[in-house]
């Protein structure tokens, strides 16, 4: 019998497949959905700092944003309000039974920490941090995102009991020192990675346009990747995102070295069935393979698990692109 139950933040849960942050993790309804389908934990849609911000009436415009950056948020406000986000933590506190973890968008160390406190005291088990910066500008001083991550990091860890987790971008000046100062902070785990709204081009209206916010199957490679880098140093737990669309990129990811994957895009087009199958897969791969838990075969492919560790680095691209 295989045993798919697995930690994830300090928390035992029954699978290690998470619906991450995304408007399917909005209402109580929903959960409960994602629950019956086999979801381990569920990471509930975004609250933004600057929505926390104009809440509490502070100025936007001081902290960081273009006044029309703070037009939207201030309409954005009116139809979110923070006190619907509370109520929504501790409902589903009543009525589920997997992990409910709170999400804050977040690019500051500014006074919307404090929110944390009351996800906590809503209930939330933990709290995913996404950390949204694009470090676009190039007269930005080398240090200063780290820096500012770091600052949210230790600001939050003050304010809170419960499990931090952050979700970050690949975006850093070197990100496997990133990744190993921030898995030794104290945070309980790593999601990598988050992904920023895509920009397209319209070349008939010569125009920009957004592209799909979804991802495919074949987007899994550079978490795969940072995976199986980070599982040889990482100090916390690692979760991956970002193209796992089935019960093979759960393998995969494993395999590599996370403790649990988050599924979006593909929960969008096939609903609680992409989860069903997904978890099914997982347990009939695990039978056929003779892996009796997950701990089992978690990390057998990571950067160290293997005899060949530049298989993730340079030596396999002088294979492949090197040659006549
Ligand atoms: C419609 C949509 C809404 C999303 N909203 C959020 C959000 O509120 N917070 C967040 O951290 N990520 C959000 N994401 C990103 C997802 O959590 C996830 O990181 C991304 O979709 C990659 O995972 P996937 O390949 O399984 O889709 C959203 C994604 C989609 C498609």
């Amino acid at each position: 019998m295989t045993d798919l139950t697995t930690t994830y933040m300090g928390k035992t849960i029954p699978s290690p497949v998470i619906v991450g942050s995304s408007g399917l993790t909005y209402s109580v309804k929903q959960l409960k959905v994602w629950q019956d389908a086999g979801a381990g934990a569920c990471v509930l849609k975004s609250v933004f700092e600057e929505q926390i911000l104009i809440e509490a009436d502070h100025d936007l415009n001081e902290v960081h944003f273009h006044p029309e950056g703070a037009d939207y948020f201030d309409v954005y406000v009116k139809e979110h309000h923070l006190s619907h986000y509370l109520d929504l933590v501790r409902d589903a506190k009543k009525e589920i039974e997997i992990p409910v973890i709170a999400s804050i968008n977040c690019v500051s160390a500014s006074q919307w920490t404090e929110f944390a406190q009351r996800l906590e005291k809503a209930g939330a088990d933990g709290l995913e941090l996404n950390y949204f910066m694009m470090p676009s500008d190039p007269k930005m001083q080398e240090g200063i995102n780290e820096r500012t991550l770091f600052q949210i990091v230790r600001k939050i860890l003050n304010e809170v009991k419960i499990p931090v987790s952050v979700k970050v971008s690949s975006y850093f000046s070197n990100l496997a020192n990133t990744l190993d100062y921030l898995s030794r902070t104290g945070i309980a785990a790593l999601v990598l990675f988050n992904r920023f709204y895509q920009p397209d081009i319209d070349i008939e209206k010569v125009d920009v346009k957004p592209a799909s916010p979804f991802t495919t199957h074949r987007d899994i490679t550079e978490t795969l990747r940072w995976i199986a880098l980070a599982s040889e140093f990482a100090e916390c737990d690692l979760c991956a995102s970002t193209g796992v669309h089935d019960g093979e990129g759960v393998v995969k990811q494993i395999l590599a070295g996370a403790n649990a994957v988050q599924m979006v895009s593909a929960i969008y087009h096939d609903k609680a069935a992409a989860l069903e199958n997904t978890v099914r897969f997982t347990g009939e791969w695990m039978e056929e393979h003779k892996f009796a838990t997950i701990d089992d075969f978690r990390g057998k492919l990571s950067r160290s698990g293997i005899k060949n560790p530049a298989f993730y680095e340079r030596v396999q691209f002088m294979k492949h692109f090197g040659g006549r």
